[in-house]
């Protein structure tokens, strides 16, 4: 392991650092921020935000969806509609808070595998743009609902097929066809029956075909592949639209590159040309971590340093798993450093670990900090914008923590810190 100062890239695009080492984002000083809000705290680059949605607006071209399940909040789903992206929403709460924003309906994409009646109900009222239709209990669910109510539109749908293609890293999986829960295999057939019975219904309008291969891939290649895959079934169908989804991956550590939005596009572009489809088809995608990651940072302040002789050192900060599960569901890797020092050389080996009661709560096994490292320090960690604010719990009642948008010098909280009167708020 290398002890290499923190990658400059990895931070949120409007970062500056003073020639003390003090880092800014969107003109704010991060350490007045910790002092001000307290920690943890998630800060986002606002800028960095709305470039990276009009980036995918510029790739893709309207109907391109914010996977909102990455992070969302009010002033989220309203950035990101203000840049001209739809919404793709996986729950009624998903819809709800999008809803709330002021986001219109017909800008919302619905998915979903196990979507409720209540769920197709709320779309339907509202009048979403897209269902993706993800089974054929959902297809009697929906028929059902629009032909007990007459006024009801027909809804646009989508039919999610599963192509049989697993995107990883470096190589391409075959998943066993039939083993995902997630849309229709187009590999048995159940794709075809399902587009059949769509476009035989009264009840829906289909308008196109949706696939998600994964998440994190940096492979362009993998979305090349899948495309073929998709080809075979969509083209002969003749339908106006596709949605590759999304799943493009970003740099969390040192030493990762990811393509840019911008290349992914292109790629998939070419990729549906040369695989035969129409050029007139309406292409779209979802990208949700693309969009969000590395425009947030966590801030956390240091609480304990336990230095085992010959084995490790700790140092605990006052989050962990509860604002930062990933580490501990999927053992990602992130960069750690301090704030007050960015940039700085970082010569000391130490394992970042969380307030929680569990030795698992790991926020960076192997942390590459500063030398002078003590208790009280901000220490910050990059790239935490996508599913850590979204997969946030209150475990062992640890209050949620707050966010904060930063641009042209000014901070304004989105999110607030729970309180511990908020953790009792739902007891009966
Ligand atoms: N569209 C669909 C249908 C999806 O299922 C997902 C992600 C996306 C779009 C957005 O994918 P993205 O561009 O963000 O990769 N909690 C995991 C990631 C789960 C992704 C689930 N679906 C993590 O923290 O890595």
């Amino acid at each position: 392991m290398t002890l290499t100062p923190l990658p400059l890239h990895l931070l949120p695009m409007t970062s500056r650092v003073s020639d003390e080492g003090l880092l800014s984002v969107g003109g704010v000083d991060v350490l007045d921020l910790a002092t001000e809000h307290g920690t943890p705290l998630f800060v986002y680059d606002e800028e960095h935000l709305r470039r990276r949605c009009r980036e995918a607006v510029a790739a893709f071209g309207d109907g391109v969806a914010y996977a909102a399940k990455a992070f969302l909040c009010r002033a989220m789903a309203t950035l990101a509609h203000e840049e001209g992206m739809c919404i793709d929403v996986s729950t009624g709460g998903e819809m709800h808070v999008a809803m709330a924003a002021g986001v219109p309906a017909d800008r919302l994409v619905l998915h979903g595998n196990n979507k409720s009646a209540d769920e197709l109900a709320l779309a339907l009222d509202a009048g979403a743009g897209r269902i993706v239709v993800d089974s054929f209990d959902e297809i009697d669910r929906l028929e059902h609902l629009v032909s007990a109510a007459r006024s009801r539109r027909r809804p646009q749908v989508l039919l999610r097929i599963t192509p049989g293609i697993e995107a990883h890293t470096h190589e391409y999986v075959r998943t066993g066809q039939d083993d995902s829960k997630f849309g229709f295999t187009v590999a048995t057939g159940m794709a075809a029956e399902a587009a059949r019975r769509l476009r035989e219904s009264a009840s829906v309008d289909l308008v196109g075909v949706h696939a998600h291969i994964g998440s994190q891939i940096f492979l362009l290649a993998s979305f090349v592949k899948a495309v073929e895959v998709i080809a075979d079934f969509f083209v002969p169908l003749e339908l106006a639209e596709l949605c590759v989804g999304g799943g493009l991956g970003v740099a969390y550590v040192e030493g990762e590159e990811a393509p840019t939005i911008g290349q992914w596009a292109e790629t998939v572009r070419s990729a549906c040309s040369s695989a035969g489809i129409a050029p007139e088809t309406r292409l779209t995608a979802e990208p949700g971590r693309a969009v969000v990651a590395a425009a947030g940072l966590t801030l956390y302040r240091v609480g304990t340093v336990k230095d085992l002789p010959g084995i490790r050192t700790y140092v605990s900060v006052d989050g962990g798993m509860s604002d930062n599960p990933r580490p501990v569901l999927y053992g990602s890797g992130y960069e750690a450093f301090l704030p007050r020092a960015t940039g700085g050389e970082r010569s000391f080996l130490a394992t970042v670990v969380g307030k929680h009661c569990e030795s698992g709560d790991v926020v960076v096994r192997d942390a590459c900090l500063p030398a002078d490292l003590g208790v009280g320090d901000v220490l910050a960690t990059p790239v935490t914008g996508a599913y850590g604010h979204s997969m946030a719990s209150n475990y062992n009642k640890v209050p949620r923590a707050p966010v904060v948008f930063v641009r042209d010098g000014e901070a304004r909280v989105v999110v607030r810190r729970e309180t511990y009167d908020d953790l009792l708020r739902l007891d009966a």
